[in-house]
């Protein structure tokens, strides 16, 4: 063989060995499981599972919030057909209703299992991680086979699932491929011997089911996250709203906070805390009125005891001495613009209203880090969610027609920067950006 043979044979040899493995680790702990799909048929059109299994299917299709990602705005519930927007196209959400064509009809508990475990469609499909199985591959068996015992219960809905749109590569199945041998494996929720079965189920929901680090973590460039454990925060793509970290008590951890505000805050979507009224807004507020309002006291407290622990041991930086205290720059746009627009609420000193409005002065949204929230919740306004604890929470009105985004980079500077706050300002290019995404 010439060196230049020798040499293509060799990398053929190394493709090949990549691909290999890559399928490898596509296909890794689903020994078994073929031997069972195999032997499992769908149960006949119908079929029912016990009420009391069904029942409990349908707590925990809460619970995971499946709905809000497989029913369209506006459309039956689970018929799916939502468009989910990513980095890298549109990726539109499954038809989970019983019907034979166009949902879950044919499909198997084993099969239904190996979706949530394996990320894998009844025909061998990898699905995309717009489905957040990476959570998801958390969940028991007997849990699974609730949830599937549940969807087989609700009304059927002939609606074909729409295509994804996605750009090349990410639309190919060798690109999930080599995504998921990257970044995805099938893991089962192992107990922490050291803690509580009460912090274990807190654990269980906030990793597996609750999914909360779909949100509440950072992706790389390909979309990944560093796992189900990671909750350090991250922005939302697209939406442009960033999910603060869970165990820096700078942005949303709540080790000091009592266990009864954390279950007030998931419950009601609003905690009357020490330091002033804290509630759930935008995407948290739909995660409280879709999902956590309706978990159990018992699991509420779970999930709370839970997040009590994370970073509570976490070092935080002093405040700046005053000496080494930025100098405030004068900004007189931004403080008339908060007194025109925003004092009649929130107070001239920012101190806000008890049981009504937020405090911004002391109140860590308003200087952490990332600034996205601002810049959403003043361009969109917002409401907490309404809840049986909290039926008429006070709502903030929309400024995005009223202000530029120059007035809300010095409006935000200002509550940045006023009332002992030492935040970073915040740039018009900043707003801008974050304003820009699509608004949905
Ligand atoms: C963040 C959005 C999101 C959430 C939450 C979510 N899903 Fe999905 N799910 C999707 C998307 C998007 C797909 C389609 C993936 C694809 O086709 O590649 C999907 C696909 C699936 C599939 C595979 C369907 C098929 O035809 O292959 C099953 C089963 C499923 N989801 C069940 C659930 C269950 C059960 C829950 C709640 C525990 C849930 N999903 C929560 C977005 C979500
Ligand atoms: C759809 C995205 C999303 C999911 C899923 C999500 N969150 Fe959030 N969360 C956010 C955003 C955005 C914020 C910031 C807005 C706010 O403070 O309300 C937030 C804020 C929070 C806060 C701080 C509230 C405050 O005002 O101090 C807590 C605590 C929290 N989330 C807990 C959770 C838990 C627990 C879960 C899982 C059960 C979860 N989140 C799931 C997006 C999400
Ligand atoms: C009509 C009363 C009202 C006005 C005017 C108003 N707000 Fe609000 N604001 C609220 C309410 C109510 C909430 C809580 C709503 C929610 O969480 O969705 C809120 C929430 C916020 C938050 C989020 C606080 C947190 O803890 O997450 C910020 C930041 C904020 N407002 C800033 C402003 C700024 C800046 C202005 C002036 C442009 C303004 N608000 C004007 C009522 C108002």
């Amino acid at each position: 063989m010439s060196a230049r043979l020798k040499w293509l044979a060799a990398a053929f040899i190394g493709i090949a060995g990549l691909a290999a493995t890559v399928v490898a680790l596509n296909l890794r702990g689903e020994g078994t499981l073929d031997a069972e799909i195999a032997a499992t048929a769908a149960p006949a059109a119908g079929w029912r599972a016990d009420p009391e299994v069904i029942a409990r299917g349908a707590y925990l299709a809460r619970a995971g919030n499946c709905q809000a990602c497989h029913s369209a705005r506006g459309g039956a519930p689970y018929a799916g057909g939502r468009a989910i927007e990513t980095p890298f196209g549109i990726v539109f959400s499954s038809n989970l209703t019983p019907d034979a064509d166009h949902g879950l009809g044919r499909w198997s508990a084993p099969q239904f299992w190996r979706a949530l475990h394996h990320g894998r469609s009844a025909d061998g499909r990898l699905l995309t991680p717009a489905f957040p199985y990476d959570n998801t591959t958390l969940i028991n068996r007997a849990d699974a086979d609730a949830l599937y015992a549940y969807l087989r219960s609700v009304p059927p809905v002939a609606q074909a699932v729409r295509a994804h749109e996605l750009r090349f590569p990410f639309n190919t199945q060798a690109a999930l491929a080599v995504w998921r041998a990257l970044y995805f494996e099938p893991r089962e929720f192992r107990t922490d011997t050291t803690q509580s079965a009460e912090w274990n189920r807190g654990a269980y929901l906030v990793q597996g089911l609750g999914h909360c680090n779909a949100c509440h973590a950072s992706r790389n460039a390909l979309g990944a996250t560093s796992g189900p454990l990671d909750l350090s925060g991250g922005l939302i793509p697209v939406h442009n709203w960033y999910a603060p970290s869970l165990t820096d008590p700078r942005e949303a951890g709540v080790a000091d906070w009592s266990r009864a505000e954390i279950v007030a805050l998931l419950k009601t979507g609003v905690a009357n805390r020490p330091s002033g009224l804290v509630t759930a807004s935008g995407p948290m507020g739909e995660v409280v009125l879709r999902s956590t309002q309706h978990l159990s006291d018992a699991d509420l407290g779970a999930v709370a005891a839970y997040l009590q622990t994370l970073g509570a041991h976490a070092a935080v930086n002093p405040p700046a001495a005053a000496s080494t205290r930025a100098l405030k720059t004068a900004n007189p746009q931004g403080e008339k613009l908060y007194a025109d627009h925003c004092a009649s609420c929130h107070g001239d000193n920012g101190a806000g209203v008890a049981g009504a409005y937020p405090p911004l002065a002391g109140n860590r949204a308003v200087t952490m880090a990332v600034p996205a929230n601002l810049v959403r919740m003043v361009v969109e306004g917002g409401f907490a969610p309404a809840t049986p604890g909290h039926p008429r929470p006070f709502g903030m009105p929309p400024f995005g027609q009223t202000l530029s985004n120059d007035d809300v980079a010095a409006l935000l500077t200002h509550v940045r920067q006023s009332w002992g706050h030492q935040a970073e300002a915040v740039s018009t290019l900043q707003v801008s950006r974050y304003r820009g995404s699509a608004e949905r």
